[in-house]
């Protein structure tokens, strides 16, 4: 059987698509440093799936473990998802991210290499386009990302792409997402920010719950049709399916068109997802309008055609569903995953 490593695999977007793996039958092992993750996430993956894998927990920027990995599993393909990801947090320690995300990826790169292991589905970024002139972004638009941790992305995009045109065989997608948000329909697993969230959505759930009293809204003079920034919101269960069709088409891979775009094709400003979350939760959102946050840009949203055409995907959740699955999500975890009792596998 196929073995699939998976890096970060306790993650948000990890845990989603360690689950859509499981479910489809492939054998997979899962390394995560739970930096910015729990254990009670592999509990439940294991609760959700009724079956069982194998979770180390290490670091990619600890060669030793990597090695130890690649020794005992016979790996065929990665998917790499660890890394941290905070855009403010990697302008104010630069250096923690590229160790994190740039030097352990190159470890990870290596000791594939070093074992013959060439296929590899990487989580790159939309924030690799920075502030595009066309807000509608094509792979092949201007990259030219406005923080840190956007450029760590995009050099460990360059690295594999250097890989590639040295060494042909190599399959790889860098998948470059949009704006993940939603959580597993059941409940069961979802977003579980550790501070107080700094991106729109986890906020926007803590207010609905109560925790916060009420979301800030940064902006309303950008050029969008209310003034609010628009986004390209794509449910974390539609970017799982998206792994699954890349790794059923990565022996196909061409030369060229190993970044390919994961979002909707549509963008919604911040009132039009307060009012979408309204309607579908049945909850108001109290809000204020403040000045806009230093960094953010107008608009961006994805080109899909690529996926749709080397990938054979598209997504198919609305942003209905995503509200819905985000708010039980947050109604049944008020607390994340710090709520031990109910999901105990065998
Ligand atoms: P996440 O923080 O929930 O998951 C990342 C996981 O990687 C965590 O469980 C963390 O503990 C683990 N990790 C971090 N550094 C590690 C290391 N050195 N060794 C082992 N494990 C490590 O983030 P996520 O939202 O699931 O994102 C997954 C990937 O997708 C990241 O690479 C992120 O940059 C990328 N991405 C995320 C978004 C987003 O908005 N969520 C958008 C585009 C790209
Ligand atoms: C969306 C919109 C805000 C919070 C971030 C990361 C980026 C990427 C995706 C990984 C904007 C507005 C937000 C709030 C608000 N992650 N907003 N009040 O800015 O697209 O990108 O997530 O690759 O690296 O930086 O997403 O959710 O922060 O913001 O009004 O409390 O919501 O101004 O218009 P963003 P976001």
């Amino acid at each position: 059987m196929t073995k699939i490593l998976v890096t970060g695999g306790a993650g948000y977007i990890g845990s989603h698509t360690l689950l859509k793996l499981l479910m489809a039958d492939y054998d997979v092992v899962t390394i995560d440093n739970l930096s910015n993750s729990s254990y009670e996430v592999i509990n439940r993956i294991k609760f959700l799936a009724k079956r069982n894998f194998d979770f180390i927990e290490g670091d990619i920027c600890d060669k030793s473990v990597l090695k130890k990995i690649f020794i005992k599993y016979k790996i065929d393909t990665v998917i790499h998802f660890a890394g941290l990801k905070s855009s403010s947090e990697s302008n104010e320690i630069p250096l923690k991210y590229y160790k994190n995300n740039v030097v352990g990826s190159l470890n990870l790169f290596n000791e594939m290499a070093k074992n013959g292991v060439n296929k590899i589905v990487f989580s790159s970024s939309a924030t690799v386009y920075g502030e595009p002139e066309i807000r509608k972004c094509k792979e092949n638009s201007v990259l030219s990302p406005i923080s840190v941790y956007g450029k760590s992305k995009l050099l460990i995009e360059n690295i594999l792409q250097d890989i590639k045109n040295a060494h042909p065989e190599w399959r790889i997608f860098n998948l470059r997402y949009f704006n993940p948000i939603g959580a597993h329909p059941s409940g069961v697993i979802g977003e579980d920010p550790r501070n107080i969230p700094n991106i729109l959505f986890p906020f926007l759930t803590q207010v609905a719950i109560g925790k916060r009293e009420q979301l800030l809204v940064f902006g309303d003079t950008y050029d969008t049709s209310d003034g609010t920034g628009k986004r390209d919101y794509i449910h974390v269960e539609d970017l799982a399916f998206g792994h699954i069709a890349a790794l059923t088409n990565i022996d196909k891979a061409q030369d060229t068109n190993i970044n390919v775009n994961l979002g909707t094709g549509r963008s919604y400003s911040v009132i039009e997802i307060i009012r979408a979350f309204e309607q579908c939760s049945g909850k108001k959102i109290p809000f204020e309008i403040v000045g806009k946050r230093s960094g953010d840009i107008s608009e961006l949203y994805a080109d899909i055609s690529l996926a749709k055409k080397i990938l054979g995907w598209e997504a198919k959740f609305n942003i209905c569903d995503m509200c819905k699955d985000a708010w039980r999500w947050q109604q049944m975890n008020p607390e994340g995953f710090k709520n031990v009792v109910k999901y105990i596998s065998e």
